[in-house]
């Protein structure tokens, strides 16, 4: 800053030598918008484990004491084979749109390779610049057309998501990962203050997601074990009603499925009740389906709202996706939308100026997906290796007579330590109330980490999420060391 920009206490003190910065502490009101200082107030469990792990990871040649992550929801399964992937020439090729901003709501390659076989024609029309242009979307950058080769090899929705309908390149856009997609269609759906409904236990990060921006209201609706934690309708109406009751206008449903960190993939039958309910009550639905690819139960398959054809309200019904879980790629940051509702999709349009995936993680990912073949392979290793390591971590958790739900998708399984829980809690170790917190503690000093129910808002405590999709040494030290803190209490 120059003297002659600086306001004029400053301006004084870089006269008279004096550091700005004791001055400014001194004199200055806060300099913080309410949303920089309600985001900074922001507090969520899952971060206090997290900062120990990072502060003293476990590694098997390094740091065999350090912290094992059982806690993110991260897939290394198929680590080897998704790097010696994205290493290869096809895919880490840099072309000149890879340079620029490109569409900014992910290219035409992407999307492209995203949509429906039924599609690729409209595609191939809309996809001109003429077109895009059409919807009063900002263009820069020069994209190239997607090849039309990818395009007839392409179209993972097509392949795993089985719309009804088409989805075309035009009902997608492209966001930095699941996130900001999701923030993008809370701020789309709700003002400030208004209500999301969501059932818990639920992903602790919508808490980010959702209130950081948009300052939606989260609304949670309860439900129980003796259920397996599945919402009912029931319980969406209280929820409902108690909220509109107090003055909070509900927009929208968060549904995730499949689920975490329950790790279990709805069934028709349990969804479409739901849905119907959502449209009596005028709420869009979000389904958050970003583990559409990772069921590895062969008798109960993943089935997207997008593939129903009897889907109550298809215009306010909309699913967000990303790369992060299913290509094991949490990094790579890149998000998809789908819906059918021209409104909002030219809304996410305008707030992807902000929130757009890198060019380069758009053209690696779009690039992954011309090699449909690879693709093909890659999911159904990809869940043979899950379903090994669930059937492996199910069977020590059984020997160590723990109480778990069965998961079918996903990367985690839910189980129930609430018997240990009681014994510190009857001992009276650690605060009142929050055994959970000292049992969660007393783990993380014995090197393994796991998330609480209680980040998943879950309203039964002694619950804790492990994840099963990093190498197996990895869950058999953690279960080792877990079996130890346990017989201590
Ligand atoms: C249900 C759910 N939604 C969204 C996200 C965030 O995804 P992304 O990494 O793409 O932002 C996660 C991450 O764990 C998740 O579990």
């Amino acid at each position: 800053m120059s003297p002659s920009s600086a306001a004029p206490h400053e301006e004084a003190a870089l006269v008279a030598g004096a550091p700005v910065s004791a001055t400014l502490e001194k004199s200055s009101p806060p300099q913080l918008s309410r949303l920089a200082t309600d985001a900074t107030s922001l507090r969520h469990t899952m971060l206090d484990g997290l900062k120990k792990v990072l502060g003293n990871p476990y590694d098997a040649k390094t740091n065999v004491n350090g912290i094992l992550n059982l806690g993110t929801a991260e897939n290394h399964l198929m680590f080897p084979e998704l790097l010696e992937k994205f290493n290869s020439d096809a895919i880490r090729k840099v072309s000149p749109s890879m340079l620029t901003y490109g569409t900014m709501y992910g290219s035409d390659h992407l999307r492209g390779n995203l949509q429906t076989r039924d599609a690729e024609a409209r595609s191939r029309e809309s996809s001109r610049v003429g077109s895009e242009s059409k919807r009063g979307v900002l263009l820069i950058g020069d994209h190239p057309l997607r090849s039309s080769n990818a395009l007839l090899k392409a179209r993972l929705f097509n392949t795993y998501l089985k719309p009804a309908k088409d989805v075309t390149a035009d009902n997608i856009t492209v966001h930095a990962g699941c996130g900001a997609t999701l923030s993008n269609v809370a701020q789309a759906l709700t003002n400030p203050g208004e209500g999301i409904l969501i059932p818990c236990p639920f992903y602790g990060g919508f808490e980010f997601d959702l209130t950081m921006y948009a300052q939606a209201k989260l609304i949670h609706v309860q439900t129980k074990s003796t259920d397996e934690f599945l919402v009912t309708v029931d319980a969406l109406e209280t929820a409902f009603k108690i909220a509109e009751d107090e003055g909070t206008h509900v927009s929208a449903l968060l549904l995730t499925n499949p689920g975490n960190p329950l790790g279990l993939a709805l069934s028709p039958s349990t969804l479409l009740p739901l849905l119907q309910w959502a449209k009596r009550r005028n709420l869009h639905v979000i389904s958050d389906e970003i583990y559409a690819l990772s069921t590895f139960s062969e008798s109960n398959p993943f089935v997207s709202v997008l593939s129903m054809p009897d889907l109550p309200d298809p215009d306010r019904t909309h699913v967000v996706w990303s790369f992060s879980k299913d290509f094991g790629s949490n990094g790579i940051r890149v998000g998809v939308f789908v819906s059918r509702n021209e409104p909002l999709l030219k809304a996410m349009h305008m707030f992807a100026v902000v929130t757009n995936a890198s060019s380069l993680a758009d053209g690696a990912t779009a690039n992954l997906l011309d090699d449909q073949k690879w693709v093909a392979w890659y999911v159904k290793e990809n869940h043979k290796r899950m379903r090994s390591q669930c059937e492996r971590i199910t069977v020590e958790l059984r020997g160590m007579e723990i109480p778990f739900l069965q998961p079918d998708s996903a990367f985690f399984l839910f189980m129930d330590l609430s018997r240990y829980a009681k014994k510190i809690e009857a001992a009276h170790e650690g605060p009142a109330g929050e055994a959970w917190r000292t049992l969660w503690y007393k783990l993380l000093d014995a090197g393994v980490y796991i998330l609480p129910g209680e980040a998943f808002s879950c309203s039964e405590p002694g619950w804790y999420r492990i994840v099963f999709t990093v190498p197996w040494e990895r869950i058999s030290l953690g279960l080792e060391r877990l079996k130890k803190v346990l017989a201590s209490i």
